[in-house]
Formats: C-alpha cells, structure tokens, sequence
C-alpha cells in the first residue's frame, strides 16, 4: 500500500538525480574529509532507498555520530543535503541545546489542544517540514538532531516512537511520518575521554608511547560505545542502526580541508564578481600558518572556517571595496614578518604573458569545422584542443589548460552559454567565444555580456576568430598589469 508513493518518489529521483553511487561517495568524500568509515555505512542506505527497498515503518536509516569536537559529524550531515538536494539548507536541523528544559520540547511537538496559544505554536517537526526539506532531485528528508545529550530526557522519549516506529504523534494528536527520512542523532558523549586517548598530555599525564591509528579507533569506538550505553536506555541504543565514530583528523585531513575552502573563497570571487574577479595566491607557508591557528586536538577543525574568515576573507573584501583590486591581478597572501598576521599584496607577477601560441580549446559536434579551424590555427602555432560535447570538454580541461575557448552554444550535451559559466568558473582567466548558428535566447544574451563572452554568428571567417582571441589575450594581459 505505502509502495506507491515510494516508487513514484523513486523514478522521480531517478530521473533527476541519474549520478551512480559511485558519485555520491565520491562527491562526501571530498566534502567530508579523513572519514571514510562514515560514508560507506551511510551511502548504502540512500541507495537503498533510492532503489525503493527501504523498510516500511520505520525510518529509512538512524545513525548516532560519536566522537571528537570539529571532526566532521555535523558537517556530515550538511554535505549530504548538498549531495542529494544541492543545499545545506534541504535538512531539518534541531539544535538539542535549545531543548534542556522539558517544557521548550513541547516547541518540537505543537501543544495540544486547548493549552493557551496552541494554535500559534507551530510544531517544529511537522510533515510539511520534512516535505520542504526534500527536493525534486531526491524524496528522502534528512533529520538532524545535533547535539542529543544536551536535550531534555523527554526528546529521547519521543524519538524513541521515531525510531521504533517511524512515527510521531503531535500535540493536536496528528501523526508525522518518518518513512521518508534518514535521522541522524550526533553527539559529543564521551569526547572528554577521548581527548585523554588521543593526547595523553592533556589533562592526564601519561607514560606511554601513543598508540597505534588502529589501537586508538577502537579505544574511541569503546570508549563511545560505554558513554552512549550509560547515557541512553537499552531499547534506545538497539533502534539506532549505526553507531559511528569519526576519526580525530590529521595533519593531511587539515590540509584538505584548508585547501577545500580556499578553492571555495576562490569559486564565489569568481561567481560574485565575474568579469572583474581576480586569483588569490595562497602558498604552502601560509596555508600551513592558518592550520597552525585553526585547528587543534580539542576543537579540530572547528576553527579553521573562523580563521580563514578572520585572516583572508575580511581582509580581501576590505581590498575589494576599496577598490584594489584590478580585474585579472593576483593576490598573493603571505607570512608578516613576525608571523602574526597574514599581508595581501596585489601582484601582477606570474601573470601568464600574452602567449604568442596560444592554446584554444574548440567544442563544437560540427567535425567538419573543428578540422577546418584545427588545420588553420595549427598552421600558425597555435595549440589546439578539440571536444565535441560539454563533458568531453570538461575532460580535456581536466588535464590541459587552454587560454581561450571557443564553444558552440548547440552542444549534442547540453548548452555552450553553460559550459562557458563552468570553464570560466575554474579558469578566470580564460578567454570565452560563443559560436552560435542561430539567436540566442534573452536571458543567455544577458549571461554572455555579463560575463564578456562574445558571441560569433555563424557564418563567420576562420580569421575573424584567430583576430578576435589574439586580440582579447592581449588586452587581457595588458589589463591584469
Ligand atoms: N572531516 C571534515 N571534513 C571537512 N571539514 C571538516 C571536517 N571536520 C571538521 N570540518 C570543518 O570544521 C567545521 C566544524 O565541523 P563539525 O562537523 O561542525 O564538527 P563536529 O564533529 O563537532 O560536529 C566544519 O564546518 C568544517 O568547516
Ligand atoms: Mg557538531
């Protein structure tokens, strides 16, 4: 009877959301770094019900994250709403610290009828909220309540009904149905305890040489394991699927993680400023100065997202305002000298000089053409790169970098005015030329001259274009000086 909207849910998702899982694990993992554990006990279950198989009555799955403050538990669940609905923001997220008291979980439930004012408490975990957490890639709403021990004893009461049933009964006595959700609980039990196995100095002295990676997993997950048993009741602990424990992270997760946010300071320079965005140059020294101040063994990497705030983000937007920054520069962020603090600096330096062969990279699914156009630029030196849809081309700019691209709009994958915004994305500097055989629509008009991007009608001369990239890579370098 429930199995028809799942499959209508199913082939909805499928539609949308083709990526194998594969892609899913592939995409958390780089989200979520130094935890592998932790996606591969998730992602089977989303298969699961991606596949329409999820048990009925219950929720699809109930994982209790456990471990270190700043390894990821939280960021976890927020990667994997990016992952299936393309935004954090698809999760229903309950702060437990906001339930201590028993009468705020009544905030979570509605109140019943006939209590003062119980038409205008709006439950917090109600059906339509996890309808709008979904999205029409995926049907399945992700549940998050953070930080479980802080909660009032009567939340796990009630999620206890969640778990063993996949149902909870509201204040007005109407019923949510969880079938279509996965429940994370995260929690920080124990954690004390672990800071003592993982750095024995703190706190604690003592005498031993640290264990091994693999000693310390396990005495983390018993350690979790004991703290989670004293804390909640037996019929509790049995109705949760996977109890996870992350992973203190080390130095390499560190430098994944910082490298991760500085390729997204440098994705939202490029999409907010566009034509006028700039690269910012952050060596090896000072990614390392901002590890050393943003993470620790307490608090992880709790700190870092701060750090890079506080020492590159503020800074390069107070530049930005004023003006310092000229489209196409540098800003190379280096060590002060009494390495304190972190200097900007504009740069024009390593700018790439007007190649005098340039490299072009040509997407276009009319193969006559792309001979014809390789044949003659090849004639005069220049390095050519052929692709004859969207995600070949991707491809071929994941191993070479070219600077300029010729891109017809009608691509047998997909639409050129796209692949411009994405190639454009990860290389700012690249010089963008639309081909088109036809109009192009208002709105992509608009993208092409927002983001400077000609566009060549066909039929025009195989000279014309070479002119036309000499002559924006030349005024490019001339702009970036
Ligand atoms: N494993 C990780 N991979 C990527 N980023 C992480 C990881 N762990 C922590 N971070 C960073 O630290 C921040 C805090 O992590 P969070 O998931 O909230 O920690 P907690 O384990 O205490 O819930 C995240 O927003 C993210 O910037
Ligand atoms: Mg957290």
């Amino acid at each position: 009877m429930t199995d028809r909207p799942k499959t209508s849910s199913t082939s909805r998702s499928r539609r949308t959301a083709p990526e194998p899982a594969e892609d899913l694990t592939s995409v958390l993992s780089s989200k979520v770094v130094g935890q592998p554990n932790v996606i591969n006990v998730i992602v089977p279950y989303i298969d699961m019900f991606q596949a329409g198989l999820a048990p009925e009555n219950r929720p699809v799955g109930v994982f209790l994250l456990l471990g270190p403050t700043g390894t990821g538990k939280t960021r976890t669940v927020e990667a994997l709403a990016e992952a299936l609905h393309g935004s954090s923001k698809n999760l229903l997220k309950i702060d437990c610290g906001e339930f201590q008291m028993e009468h705020e979980v009544a905030k979570l439930i509605g109140a019943p009828p006939g209590y003062l004012g119980h038409r205008e408490t709006q439950p917090m975990l109600s059906q339509q909220k996890l309808t709008a957490v979904t999205s029409d890639k995926s049907a399945l709403s992700l549940v998050l309540f953070d930080e479980i021990e802080k909660a009032a004893p009567s939340l796990t009461r009630l999620l206890l009904g969640v778990l063993d049933r996949g149902i909870l009964r509201l204040g007005d006595n109407s019923v949510v149905n969880f079938e279509k959700s996965l429940v994370f609980l995260t929690s920080n039990l124990g954690a004390k305890e672990m800071m003592r196995e993982i750095n024995p100095d703190f706190g604690f002295q003592s005498a031993n040489a640290g264990p091994t990676r693999d000693e310390l997993t396990q005495k983390l997950q018993n350690i979790a394991l004991v703290a989670v048993r004293k804390k909640f009741s037996p019929e509790f602990v049995n109705r949760i699927d996977h109890v996870i424990t992350y992973q203190p992270l080390n130095a390499e997760s560190f430098s994944a993680i910082v490298d991760h946010e500085i390729d997204n300071l440098q994705s939202h320079v490029n999409t907010r400023l566009g034509a006028r965005c700039f690269t910012v140059d952050v060596p090896f020294e000072t990614r390392q100065w901002l590890i050393e101040r943003g993470t620790s063994s307490e608090y992880g990497a709790r700190e870092l997202k701060r750090t890079i705030h506080k020492h590159l983000t503020q800074p390069l937007a107070t530049m930005v305002a004023k003006n310092q920054v000229e489209a196409s520069s540098k800003v190379r962020v280096e060590l002060a000298p009494d390495h304190e603090s972190l200097n900007l600096r504009v740069t024009s330096e390593g700018e790439a000089p007007v190649p005098s062969h340039p490299t072009v990279l040509l997407v276009d699914d009319n193969r006559d053409l792309l001979q014809f156009l390789e044949r003659l630029m090849a004639e005069s030196g220049w390095e050519l790169l052929v692709a004859e849809s969207a995600s070949d081309a991707r491809r071929v700019v994941s191993n070479r970098k070219p600077n300029a691209a010729l891109l017809d709009y009608m691509l047998p994958d997909g639409n050129g005015v796209e692949l411009a915004q994405q190639l454009r994305q990860s290389m700012p500097n690249l010089q963008v030329i639309m081909m088109t055989g036809s109009v192009l629509a208002p709105e992509e008009e608009a993208i092409c001259e927002e983001h400077d991007f000609p566009v060549l009608r066909k039929p025009f001369l195989a000279t014309d274009v070479m002119n036309q990239i000499r002559g924006r890579l030349a005024g490019r370098a001339s702009a970036g000086r």
